[in-house]
C-alpha cells in the first residue's frame, strides 16, 4: 500500500495544475487511467477567457458569465474566477504556453455570449498547448509520483472523512492513503451517444463521489455543443465557436442565415440558445457552419487542426460549408465544492469540470472553463490549511476482478441518455431514461475491469443527470423541458 501528502486523481489542466502547486509543499501522487496527455483539456479549442484586452473590465466578464448562467450563477465564484483569470494567464505564458500574441500583445478572439474578444488561444488547439506545457513540468518531477493507464475505482472515505483512493493495477485493486484526496476527473460527454468529449469522460469522480456519499448539485444542466460535425461515418468532431467568432455563419437548408430570428447577438448567442436554434432548423433539412466567404489562407493559417481533419472527411472548409448538429459537451454541474474545492467530505477536494463550484450556473460562457479549472486548482495552500498530520489507514472491503465487456452496455448507456435525458427533455423521456438505466445496472455484474467500472460510473452519473432533470420541471439555460408550460 502506498502513502502520498496528495493524491490527485485526473491528468488535465486540474490535476495538473493542482499537482504542480503542491509539489512545493510535499509528496504527491498523480493517478491517470490513460497515459497523462488524454483528458477533455488536450482537446480544447477555442481558447482560455479572461479580462486582458483595454477595453475589457471585471464587471463586463462577471456580466457575461451570469447572463449566460441565466443568474442560476453563485456570484463570489464568478467574481473570484474573472478576477484571479489574468493572472493564471501570466502563470501559464511563464511556464511556456504559446499564446499567441502580435509585438508582445495577446491575440484575442471572441467566442458566444461574450461581449467583447476576451479569449486567448493557440490557434485551434489552445487545450494541447495548455496540456502538454504543464505535462512537460510534472513528468519526471522528483515529488510527483504519476501513475498512468491507472483507473480509480473508489474513494475511501470513513465518517465522512476521506483517507485514500482504491484503483486498478492489473486485475488487483491497490489503495494509496493521504493527507488530502483531489477529484480532477474532469466530465461525462461520454453519457451521450454523441459527443466532443474523448472516451475518457465517463463520469468516474461524479459516481465515486456519489458513492462516497458527497453532496452534488446542478447535474441537469448538461452543456451541448451547437456545432458538432455531422457527417455520416464521422465522429461528432468539434467545430470551434471560434470560427463563428471569425465570422463564420449558420444556415440552414435553404442556405440561408437564421440566427437573427432567435437572438441579438445571432452566431454568438450563448451556447443553448444556439444548439437549440440549430436543432429546430435541422427539423427540415441540414443546418451548416460556412466560413467560406474568408480568405481561405486566413482559414488554414487561424483552424489548422479543424481545417485538416475535416479534409479526412472530404470537406474543404475554405471551399464548402460543415455540416453540424449539437453534441453533448461539457457538465456544468457536479461535486459540490466551496471557493477553496472542499466538498461536503473531509479532506476530499474537487477541481476543474468534475467540480460544481456556481461559477457556471445553468449555462457555462464559452472558454471559461480551462479557466475555472485552474484558477480553482491553484488553491493549495487553502487546502494546506487544512491538512491533517497523520495519514490513517482504515480497513476496506476490495472489489475482484472479472471478465466482462461491457462495451454494449455502455452503447446502450449512451442511446438512452441521448434519446431520453439530452438536448430537449420532458418528464416521460426522463422517466423512460431512469427506467433503462435501473435495468441497464440491474444486469451489471458484481466485480471490476476498466470498461466495467466506466460503465458503472457512467450508469450512476446518467441516473443523477436524469433524476435532476425530472426534478427541475422549469426550463432553466441548457436544461430545455419541452414540457414547461411556463
Ligand atoms: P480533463 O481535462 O478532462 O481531465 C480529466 C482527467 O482525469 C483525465 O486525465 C482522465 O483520464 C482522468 N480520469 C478520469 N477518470 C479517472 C479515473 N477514474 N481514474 C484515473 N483518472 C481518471 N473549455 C474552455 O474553456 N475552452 C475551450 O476552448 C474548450 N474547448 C473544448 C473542446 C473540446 C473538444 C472539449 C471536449 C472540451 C472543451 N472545453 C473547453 C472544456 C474543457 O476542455 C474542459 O472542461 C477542461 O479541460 C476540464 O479540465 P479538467 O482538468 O477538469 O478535466
Ligand atoms: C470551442 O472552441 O467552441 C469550445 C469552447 C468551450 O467549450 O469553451
Amino acid at each position: 500500500m502506498k502513502k502520498s501528502d496528495f493524491i490527485v486523481i485526473g491528468s488535465g489542466i486540474a490535476g495538473l495544475n493542482f499537482a504542480l502547486e503542491a509539489s512545493k509543499y510535499g509528496k504527491v501522487t498523480l493517478l491517470t487511467k490513460k497515459d497523462m496527455m488524454e483528458s477533455n483539456t488536450n482537446y480544447a479549442q477555442g481558447g482560455i477567457a479572461a479580462v486582458l484586452g483595454a477595453h475589457d473590465s471585471y464587471e463586463s466578464h462577471i456580466e457575461d458569465t451570469l447572463k449566460a448562467g441565466c443568474y442560476h450563477n453563485d456570484v463570489e465564484a464568478v467574481k473570484f474566477l474573472v478576477e484571479e483569470g489574468p493572472k493564471m494567464i501570466k502563470k501559464l505564458l511563464d511556464l511556456g504556453t504559446p499564446f499567441e500574441e502580435k509585438n508582445g500583445v495577446l491575440k484575442l478572439t471572441r467566442e458566444g455570449g461574450h461581449s467583447c474578444r476576451r479569449v486567448a488561444y493557440s490557434g485551434d488547439a489552445t487545450g494541447h498547448a495548455i496540456e502538454k506545457t504543464l505535462v512537460e513540468k510534472v513528468r519526471n518531477h522528483k515529488n510527483i509520483s504519476v501513475l498512468e493507464q491507472t483507473i480509480a475505482t473508489d474513494l475511501i472515505v470513513k465518517g465522512n472523512k476521506c483517507h485514500g483512493v482504491q484503483y486498478l493495477e492489473g486485475k488487483k485493486i491497490k489503495e494509496v492513503y493521504g493527507k488530502a484526496v483531489i477529484l480532477a476527473t474532469g466530465g461525462a460527454g461520454q453519457l451521450f451517444k454523441k459527443t466532443t468529449n474523448p472516451d475518457i469522460a465517463t463520469g468516474d469522480g461524479m459516481a465515486m463521489a456519489y458513492r462516497a456519499g458527497a453532496k452534488l448539485e446542478d447535474l441537469e444542466f448538461v452543456q451541448f455543443h451547437p456545432t458538432a460535425l455531422n457527417k455520416q461515418g464521422a465522429p461528432p468532431f468539434l467545430i470551434s465557436e471560434a470560427v463563428r467568432g471569425e465570422g463564420g455563419q449558420l444556415k440552414n437548408s435553404k442556405g440561408e442565415t437564421f440566427m437573427h430570428d432567435y437572438h441579438e447577438m445571432k452566431e454568438l448567442a450563448p451556447r443553448d440558445i444556439v444548439a437549440r436554434a440549430i436543432a429546430k432548423e435541422a427539423q427540415n433539412g441540414e443546418v451548416s457552419l460556412d466560413i467560406s466567404h474568408e480568405d481561405p489562407e486566413i482559414i488554414k493559417t487561424r483552424f489548422p487542426t479543424i481545417y485538416n481533419k475535416l479534409l479526412e472527411y472530404g470537406i474543404d472548409m475554405t471551399k464548402q460549408a460543415i455540416p453540424v448538429l449539437p453534441a453533448a459537451h461539457y457538465m456544468c454541474g457536479g461535486v459540490k465544492v466551496n471557493l477553496k474545492g472542499e466538498t461536503s467530505i473531509k479532506n476530499l477536494y474537487a477541481f476543474g469540470e468534475v467540480s460544481r463550484t456556481g461559477v457556471h450556473g445553468a449555462n457555462r460562457l464559452a472558454s471559461n472553463s480551462l479557466l475555472e479549472s485552474i484558477v480553482f486548482s491553484n488553491q493549495v495552500l487553502e487546502v494546506i490549511k487544512s491538512l491533517e498530520d497523520k495519514i490513517e489507514i482504515v480497513k476496506t472491503h476490495k472489489p475482484k476482478y472479472v471478465e466482462f465487456d461491457a462495451a454494449e452496455t455502455k452503447k446502450e448507456i449512451q442511446a438512452a441518455m441521448w434519446n431520453y435525458a439530452g438536448l430537449i427533455r420532458n418528464e416521460k423521456g426522463l422517466k423512460t431514461a431512469i427506467k433503462e438505466l435501473n435495468i441497464i445496472k440491474k444486469n451489471l455484474p458484481e466485480g471490476v475491469n476498466q470498461e466495467l467500472i466506466e460503465a458503472k460510473n457512467m450508469v450512476d452519473t446518467g441516473m443523477l443527470v436524469a433524476k435532476a432533470a425530472l426534478k427541475r420541471k422549469r426550463s432553466l439555460g441548457c436544461h430545455f423541458r419541452e414540457d414547461d408550460k411556463k
